[in-house]
């Protein structure tokens, strides 16, 4: 089927300077905005649009930008955040929106900007992203050129600055209020929220932060309309994602698709079906931080929706693919390993609680685990869930870990009984 799609991504191609993006209709939308929406037509019509944040947590960007305070005794500066610190493993979207298209984020950005009015706005890039650095600051440079940035851009009366810094590669810099403290130049722990960064962000001023592929369906938003937005889906969530599959497939990649294809779509035509001698044991759908799904969940649509029905959540919407000859523990011990690394070391019960289930796991994969291991993990799994850490760390490394124990289970019990991994 022919499907009507946005183009944020051309795989293979080179990236597109601002000539080739403004030949592909780039800043068309930001002219019509600035020559005749107001802020807040451009706010109503991305509320309208049933537009979710593009990050894991698919909070309405409309309603998130509605809260930034808009009359005349607003403080000021307000500022807008790109928030590119991609590491959530297994997830590579935002690269390529960055590396592919640098102008699409840098006018979602000023169209961001223009209807909260706010005056500053910087890229928060993961430090290993090298390749989209470079990229960036030579389209910034280039929009400045163009008068796209900068006073009065395009002749009208709205201003813009525009800023990129690169973070030093924490996984919490990517949550919203450490990445506020990141750039203020503190320690990068989260703040208490709320207050919410939209009343009391970045130096106490209103701020939003949205994800790089949120930001880059604005253009085509104002360029399109809401029913052409909400069109483009075949589920209750409406637009594109980016999904992503890796594992042994045979065609790991990246697409941009329409919002709501099922997990079998993405794994059997996308990602061209298990790779030969594997077969599929579960899919962690959006990133570590989601719950394990099955082979009785392959028609489960990828939507911020469906997917909550199921205990799991879309996240990123990139998916990890865990097959029959991986060993279930030594995956999620691979992924524990991970978030006890990253974690700030703010709140307790995620400090010393991850580096304690990292070590549980290890123990049952090296055979020395007993059955006291399978109980603490379960207690863990509760003790560092929602409501009992200071953000969403935690809670998140215990989506899979709660979901192998019960999904799974035998293969826990297996490395007690045996005393040893039996995958080895
Ligand atoms: P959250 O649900 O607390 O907030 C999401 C957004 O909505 C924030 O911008 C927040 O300010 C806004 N928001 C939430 N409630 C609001 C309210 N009542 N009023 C106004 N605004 C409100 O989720 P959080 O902690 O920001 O993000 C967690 C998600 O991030 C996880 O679900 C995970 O999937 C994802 N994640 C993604 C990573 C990546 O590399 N893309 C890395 C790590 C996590």
């Amino acid at each position: 089927m022919e499907r009507p799609l946005t183009q944020f991504i051309h795989p293979g191609c080179p990236p597109f300077d601002l000539r080739e993006y403004e030949m592909t209709g780039g800043y068309a939308a930001l002219r019509k905005a600035l020559g005749g929406m107001t802020p807040m037509e451009v706010q109503q019509l991305v509320k309208d649009s049933g537009l979710k944040g593009r990050g894991g947590a698919g909070f309405s960007t409309g309603i998130k930008w509605g809260v930034v305070p808009m009359d005349e005794h607003a403080p000021h500066p307000k500022y807008l955040i790109a928030n590119a610190d991609e590491m959530e493993p297994g997830t590579f979207k935002d690269r390529l929106l960055l590396e592919g298209n640098p102008h699409q984020l840098i006018e979602g950005m000023i169209l961001a900007a223009y209807a909260i009015q706010a005056e500053v706005s910087f890229i928060f890039l993961r430090w290993a992203y090298k390749k989209a650095a470079q990229l960036l600051r030579k389209s910034i440079h280039e929009a400045y050129v163009a008068g796209l940035l900068g006073k009065n851009i395009l002749g009208s009366r709205f201003s813009l600055e525009m800023h990129l810094h690169t973070g030093v590669g924490r996984y919490m810099c990517g949550e919203e209020t450490a990445l506020l403290n990141a750039l203020e130049g503190k320690r990068a722990t989260p703040r208490a929220k709320p207050p919410y960064p939209q009343l009391s962000g970045l130096y106490g001023k209103p701020t939003i932060v949205n994800n790089v592929e949120t930001l880059c369906n604005i253009p085509h938003i104002v360029n399109n309309g809401v029913s052409w937005f909400r069109g483009l889906s075949q589920s209750a969530d409406s637009g594109t994602k980016l999904y992503g599959v890796s594992g042994k497939v045979n065609n790991p990649g990246c697409w941009e698709l329409p919002m709501g294809v099922t997990i079998r779509e993405l794994i059997e035509e996308h990602a061209g079906g298990m790779k030969n001698g594997y077969r599929l044991k579960g899919v962690l759908p959006g990133g570590a931080s989601t719950d394990f799904l099955t082979a009785d969940h392959l028609d489960v649509k990828m939507d911020f929706t469906d997917v909550q029905k199921t205990g799991s959540r879309l996240g990123t919407g990139t998916m990890v693919v865990l097959d029959d000859a991986t060993c279930p523990v030594g995956f999620v011990h691979n992924l524990q390993h991970f978030f006890a690394q990253e974690s700030c070391g703010l709140c307790t019960p995620c400090r010393e609680g991850l580096p304690w289930v990292e070590k549980m796991l290890l123990s049952l994969e090296l055979g020395t685990g007993t059955g006291q291991d399978m109980e603490l993990l379960e207690m863990h799994t509760q003790m560092l869930g929602p409501g009992n850490t200071f953000c969403a760390l935690a809670p998140g490394a215990m989506e899979p870990l709660q979901s192998a124990l019960k999904y799974f289970r035998d293969d826990f019990e297996k490395h007690i009984s045996m005393h040893r991994c039996p995958y080895d």
